[in-house]
């Protein structure tokens, strides 16, 4: 058996205020897994995949990726670790007036020397591979528009181009379509599984929708309050399962 990507062993999170956002998380993932994460808002979703890439410290525990503790990793180490994996946001956080090419092409900064990126030296093949990526997502003709004339669905494809172009083996998506329509949203996690499938990506995604969930995900953990209540496979999410997550009473909402 190979070696997991990612293990979590008894992450704890506690921001300086006190709250208790992760209460010792454990779990494994396996390389190109579709993970996707569930829980009601403030659950511990969002500081879970900050911790992973370590846009938060993590107060305790370990976060082995490739076998490596990352969870107290620092400096340069962090840059490397964010390169490795990379993350999208509900909110896309594109450069609005810079053109689509070339917010694609900031996904590149963290790989370059000082430099080259004070002033923005791309080398051919790293401006090859932003088309490339922007064609994949089905969106290469839109490269010389302004990011902020696309709608949010070709906006949050344009962010998973610049994620590709960090040549990363982890992507996190941090609920990648809450801010899109039902419709969009499928194309959006259409070409997220596409990423997952024929590049070999893993993904960890925090997603709302049940509906969703049972569409895309290989597995499917749930947090409540900060811990795992739930560890399997989507197709067997049940009423019972359903109501442990989400308290007695809550009803599912189906987007198709
Ligand atoms: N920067 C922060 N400082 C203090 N508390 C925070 C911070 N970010 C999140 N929290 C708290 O941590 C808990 C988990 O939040 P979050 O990870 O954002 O959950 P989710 O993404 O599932 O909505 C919540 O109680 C939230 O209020
Ligand atoms: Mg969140």
């Amino acid at each position: 058996m190979s070696q997991p990507i990612l293990q979590l062993k008894n992450l704890i999170k506690t921001y300086p205020n006190g709250t208790q956002a992760l209460k010792g998380v454990s779990f494994d993932v396996k390389k190109g897994e579709f993970l996707v994460i569930i829980g009601l808002s403030g659950s511990g979703k969002s500081t879970l995949l900050r911790c992973i890439n370590r846009l938060h410290d993590p107060t305790s525990g370990q976060i082995l990726f490739n076998g490596e503790d990352i969870a107290q990793a620092h400096g340069k180490e962090v840059l490397s670790i964010r390169t490795r994996i990379a993350m999208i946001f509900q909110h896309f956080n594109l450069i609005p007036r810079h053109t689509v090419i070339s917010n694609v092409l900031m996904g590149r900064l963290g790989n370059m020397g000082t430099l080259g990126s004070i002033f923005g030296f791309f080398s051919k093949t790293d401006k090859d591979n932003a088309l490339k990526y922007l064609n994949l997502v089905g969106i290469g003709e839109k490269a010389k528009m302004r990011a902020d004339n696309l709608s949010g669905g070709q906006q949050q494809r344009v962010a998973i181009a610049r994620a590709l172009t960090q040549n990363p083996e982890i992507l996190l998506a941090d609920e990648p379509v809450a801010s899109l329509d039902p419709a969009t949203c499928h194309t959006v996690m259409d070409y997220l599984q596409k990423v997952n499938r024929e590049l070999g990506i893993t993904i960890i995604a925090n997603l709302h929708f049940l509906s969703l969930v049972r569409q895309y995900a290989t597995r499917v953990i749930a947090l409540k309050g900060g811990e795992i209540v739930y560890e399997g496979d989507p197709k067997n999410i049940d009423d019972a399962w359903f109501e442990k997550i989400y308290g007695a009473g809550a009803k599912e909402v189906h987007i198709n």
